[in-house]
């Protein structure tokens, strides 16, 4: 807030809090006004909890947020992976398919990819549902030919885990925050195919937000 450049200012509410920290001469209370500023922010900007791993990696941009409908909640999932890649360039895992427990079986793909096989769904056990995940990532530069996500991990809300089958290079990283209600929208960061000459990477890193507890 006090570098400079005026924020976007996304309510009213933002705004009022924005007029605050403006007002208030002590450089602390600034930072504790932005930083309420900021929180409220994010929850109103996403409606909730979002959560996230850390060795994801940065290319591509995020793709749209993608919701179950109201009152449903993502249950299994199915992914597209460039497993048997030709010698030179393998951007393993494409695309995250997650499906909602609505009757109409509502999918998300938020940015799918480009390339690779469909592999099997994977289905979190009768009556649980998906609440956290953790993801199989070769760090960039480790060979010439990056692959960035290989596989991805769910553990559901009986505490049991799922995974299909994936690229098995790299390293899986820590879990993320559960979201206690279970897993609601999806955002995935995905490098376009950029073609012969570069070396792509396909799914660069995945984002997850909350059910709101409202609702079930
Ligand atoms: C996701 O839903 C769309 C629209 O109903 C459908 O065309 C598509 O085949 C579904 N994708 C998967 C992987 O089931
Ligand atoms: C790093 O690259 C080598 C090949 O040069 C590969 O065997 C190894 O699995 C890679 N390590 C990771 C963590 O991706």
């Amino acid at each position: 807030m006090e570098t400079g450049g005026k924020p976007n200012l996304p309510t009213p509410f933002i705004a009022f809090l924005y007029r605050i920290c403006n007002n208030i001469q002590s450089a602390t209370m600034k930072n504790v006004v932005g930083y309420l500023a900021l929180f409220v922010f994010i929850g109103l900007a996403n409606g909730q909890e979002v959560i996230t791993v850390t060795n994801g990696e940065t290319d591509g941009r995020w793709g749209p947020l993608e919701t179950c409908p109201s009152g449903s909640r993502a249950i299994s999932y199915q992914t597209q992976n460039e497993i048997d890649a030709p010698v030179v360039d393998d951007s393993a895992m494409n695309t995250l398919v997650l499906f909602c427990d609505d009757p109409l079986q509502t999918n998300l793909t938020s940015t799918p990819g480009y390339t690779g096989n469909w592999q099997n769904v994977q289905n979190c056990p009768f009556g649980a549902y998906m609440k956290s995940f953790q993801l199989l990532v070769s760090p960039a530069g480790n060979t010439t030919d990056n692959t960035a996500v290989n596989n991805i991990r769910f553990m559901c809300s009986n505490d049991r885990d799922i995974s299909g089958i994936g690229n098995r290079e790299g390293y899986w990283g820590e879990y993320s925050a559960e979201c206690p209600e279970g897993i609601c929208g999806l955002e995935t960061r995905v490098r376009p195919d950029g073609g012969l000459l570069v070396d792509n990477t396909a799914l660069n890193d995945v984002r997850f937000t909350c059910c709101a507890a409202a609702e079930f």
